[in-house]
């Protein structure tokens, strides 16, 4: 049956102006969209680089140096500071100046990125998987002494979010069964243990990474942390081809140019000036930084505490969290789950994020050491259940009021979006 002319003209003129309107709709969400994280670079760090391009320096020099020695001040001295160009390149570095290879297990924990786990297999050694604390998602510090064996040789925790483990427990379990501790500390700079930074406790050898998207950055890049002058120096001569010599060293003594030893089948994890460059500026920002992320994460309490969700846990009073992530986790009966809440943020124009999808539930490590999905149920739970809302510097407290009415929206619960009145957000 046909309709009359005017009648289907007037119907497709409709059908015209939906279409262009849902178009419209989804354009303004795409230009509107709040990304997941961004990184906070200034006229500073511009500058700097700059100046490197000018000085024609560019690969690891000058730049690099002052970066480490910088770090080194950060931290309050009495360390050594080596700039790499990831984490995951410092943490390989880390574990081969101790000397772990095959036959050698590394304690460590399922809720982490494959990083923490791949530079073991990458030297021949295992990885031992533990389950972690449901309030912190650190690893439980109780069960590192359950999974020890002969082959043991290296504890490596990992400060979920920012929140420092529990480390005097790992601490003393590797003293008295005469193990290394190696901190994965890619999320927390700074945070602090007891009052002390991370980077400046007990532990053999620390971990930071510069990526993207860390409180940080350099792009890519890390930093390895030790007091250890042994570990120092296996560190600086692998992360240059097992070169005796680095380029600075090379091109600046009076020694001829051209002249190096190579000692060992050392990598090329050396970090560049122009990375450096901006690390230098990032890092005189890092405690207000900091500062910022704390006050952002106090928004998000208030604004979320009566909602179905638990909240991501404060450091003990006096620590510092460098709020490098906002975890909430949804209660277990919320209706949508994980993955439809995401998708409900992102149709909102807002990106979230999962950490971490547990180590032991990736086909590699399932296969390769007969991993089930319910070998860590701790694990399982948090990540059926976790969403990384955005949390960084340059969001303004408006997004803050986006994300929180989004979430609210998306769990259906009406009411008006509680903040903290903080006049010095934007400060
Ligand atoms: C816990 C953890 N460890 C290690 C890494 C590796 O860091 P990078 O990207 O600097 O190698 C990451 C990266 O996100 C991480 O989250």
């Amino acid at each position: 049956m046909w309709c009359k002319p005017a009648v289907c003209a007037a119907f497709a003129r409709i059908i015209f102006l939906i279409l262009v309107a849902y178009l419209w709709f989804k354009l303004s969400l795409m230009n509107n969209f709040l990304p997941f994280a961004l990184p906070d670079i200034g006229e500073e760090e511009i500058a700097e680089v700059v100046d490197s391009l000018r000085s024609g320096w560019l690969t690891t020099g000058p730049k690099t140096q002052k970066f480490e020695k910088d770090f080194v001040e950060f931290l309050g001295g009495e360390v050594q500071a080596l700039a790499v160009n990831s984490a995951t390149a410092g943490l390989h570095l880390a574990l081969e100046a101790l000397g772990v290879g095959p036959g050698d297990e590394v304690i460590t924990t399922t809720y982490t990125f494959t990083a923490t786990a791949g530079v073991i297999r990458h030297l021949g050694a295992d990885p031992v998987f533990v389950d972690i604390d449901p309030r912190t998602f650190n690893i439980d510090a109780e069960r590192i002494e359950q999974a020890i064996t002969p082959r043991t040789k290296v504890i490596m925790p990992v400060h979920f979010a920012g929140l420092a483990c529990d480390m005097d427990p790992i601490l003393e379990v590797a003293r008295r069964h005469g193990l290394k501790v190696v901190e994965d500390a890619a999320h927390a700079l700074p945070s602090t243990y007891r009052g002390r930074l991370i980077g400046k406790l007990e532990s053999d050898v620390t971990v930071y990474s510069f990526y993207a998207t860390k409180t940080v950055t350099t792009g890519e890049g890390g930093m390895i942390v030790t007091s250890n002058r042994e570990i120092a120096d296996r560190c600086r001569i692998m992360r240059l081809h097992g070169i005796s010599r680095d380029a600075f060293d090379r091109y600046t003594s009076t020694k001829p140019a051209w002249h190096y030893e190579v000692i060992a089948p050392g990598f090329k994890y050396n970090l560049t000036d122009l990375a450096a460059s901006i690390g230098i500026q990032q890092l005189k920002k890092a405690w207000d930084f900091q500062k910022k992320r704390e006050r952002m994460a106090a928004i998000y309490d208030s604004g979320l505490v009566d909602l179905p969700v638990t909240l991501p846990p404060k450091a003990p009073d006096g620590d510092t969290h460098s709020w490098h992530l906002y975890v909430i986790r949804l209660d277990d009966l919320v209706k949508p789950g994980r993955n439809e809440f995401i998708q409900q943020m992102a149709d909102r124009g807002i990106g979230c994020s999962v950490h971490f999808i547990p180590l032991h539930l990736h086909p590699y490590w399932m296969n390769t050491y007969n991993l089930q999905p319910h070998d860590f149920p701790v694990s399982r739970l948090a990540y059926e259940r976790a969403v990384s809302l955005p949390l960084y510097t340059k969001m303004t407290e408006a997004d803050q009021q986006r994300v929180m009415t989004a979430v609210r929206d998306v769990l259906s619960v009406q009411g008006s979006v509680v903040t903290s009145a903080s006049s010095t957000f934007n400060a």
